[in-house]
């Protein structure tokens, strides 16, 4: 009987988490103590992003994604490389580019320096990530504004340069929106259409207790699966609490900081919720399961809830309780029951 996530789910997909600089630095090792016994995939939560990668134009630095290396090699896991291009997380350097030449070198330099750096040792990259809006449309970022969408299917072609035996994923949020998830599929089918190389699509799981639906994820998946691709389920993370976007009228500029409503469990999770909490990973399990043969990886984004950035987007300061392990590190019912589900099958 399994005895870890990674454990109860190696036959059918990699396990991940994301991990940051902050856990890596705990003089307590809870957090790697824990991510080593039950993980086998990791991605950087910031540090491999460009603005800590190349903070100063042609001036590397890779003092902290070597750390989450050497982690990675000594607890034999695979690495996903996040992100090379993002319009997030930007050196200031590179948000002042507004020249085509400029941006074509400074992308070619970075998509190329970084995944050779790292060549054999990189399981997959998210070469691009966030690159459509909701609505379908291209994102209007400073790679697109600069450059128009060759940006996206030339950082593809150079990751595979770099690195023909990494797997480049396109990675994403709200990608089961089916305006938004036409619009990834144009963007991708265009990259194949170039004979470029795509192995997979990320779809970062980024759920609420009751949103998206289990139909609508699986629509998705198996959507981006017809495009010949695998699928990796990349920042998974659901959160309890009510989201501002969704109530009537609401503006996000508003201050909901100190308004109750908005953090409704600032001590504990109710029991009730807890239950829930755990039903809701279980029937997301039930169905990544149910398509083990398109999905990849399972990555959770953060290992215990007092970490997630949750905590404090889009409004400052919640208390969210959307991952695997609570405050003190101890498994949640949720554990369990993405345990469980595995058992099962
Ligand atoms: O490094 C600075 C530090 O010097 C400063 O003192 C501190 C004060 O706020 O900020 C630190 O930077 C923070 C950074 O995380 C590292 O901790 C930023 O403020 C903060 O905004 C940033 O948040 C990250 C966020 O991406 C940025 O967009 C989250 O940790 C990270 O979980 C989140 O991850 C993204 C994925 O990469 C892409 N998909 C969405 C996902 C959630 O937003």
């Amino acid at each position: 009987t399994a005895n870890s996530l990674k454990e109860a789910y190696k036959q059918y997909f990699l396990l991940g988490t994301a991990l940051n600089r902050g856990q890596i630095q705990e003089t307590s090792a809870k957090a790697t103590t824990l991510i080593a016994r039950e993980f086998n995939a990791l991605t950087a939560e910031n540090d491999m992003k460009s603005a800590y990668m190349q903070p100063v134009k042609n001036s590397f630095n890779f003092t902290e994604s070597d750390k989450i290396m050497a982690f990675a090699q000594k607890h034999n896991m695979y690495v996903v490389g996040h992100t090379l291009i993002w319009h997030s997380q930007l050196p200031n350097w590179l948000s002042a580019i507004t020249d085509a030449v400029e941006m074509n070198k400074a992308i070619e330099n970075h998509v190329t320096t970084i995944v050779k750096k790292y060549k054999g040792k990189i399981g997959s990259w998210d070469v691009v990530n966030e690159a459509v809006e909701d609505n379908g449309s291209l994102r209007k970022s400073v790679f697109f504004n600069v450059l128009g969408e060759d940006y996206i299917a030339k950082s593809f072609q150079l990751a595979a340069e770099a690195d023909p035996s990494a797997e480049l994923y396109y990675n994403d949020y709200s990608m089961t929106n089916p305006t938004k998830r036409a619009g990834v599929i144009r963007m991708v089918k265009k990259i194949q259409e170039q004979n470029i190389k795509i192995d997979g699509i990320g779809m970062q799981g980024h759920w609420h207790i009751d949103s998206p639906s289990i139909a609508d994820i699986e629509s998705s998946i198996i959507a981006y699966a017809n495009l010949g691709v695998k699928v990796a389920i990349t920042e998974l993370d659901v959160s309890v609490l009510p989201s501002p976007w969704g109530q009537q009228g609401a503006d996000i500029n508003q201050n909901f900081e100190n308004n109750p409503t908005m953090n409704p469990y600032p001590n504990v999770l109710p029991d009730a919720m807890q239950i829930k909490l755990a039903q809701r990973y279980y029937n997301i399990f039930k169905l990544f399961l149910k398509h083990k043969d398109k999905i990849s990886r399972v990555t959770f984004w953060g290992v215990n809830d007092a970490q997630s950035w949750l905590n404090n987007f889009p409004i400052q300061g919640r208390t969210d309780y959307p991952l695997l392990f609570d405050r003190d590190f101890e498994p949640k019912k949720a554990y369990q029951a993405v345990i469980d589900v595995a058992k099962e099958k």
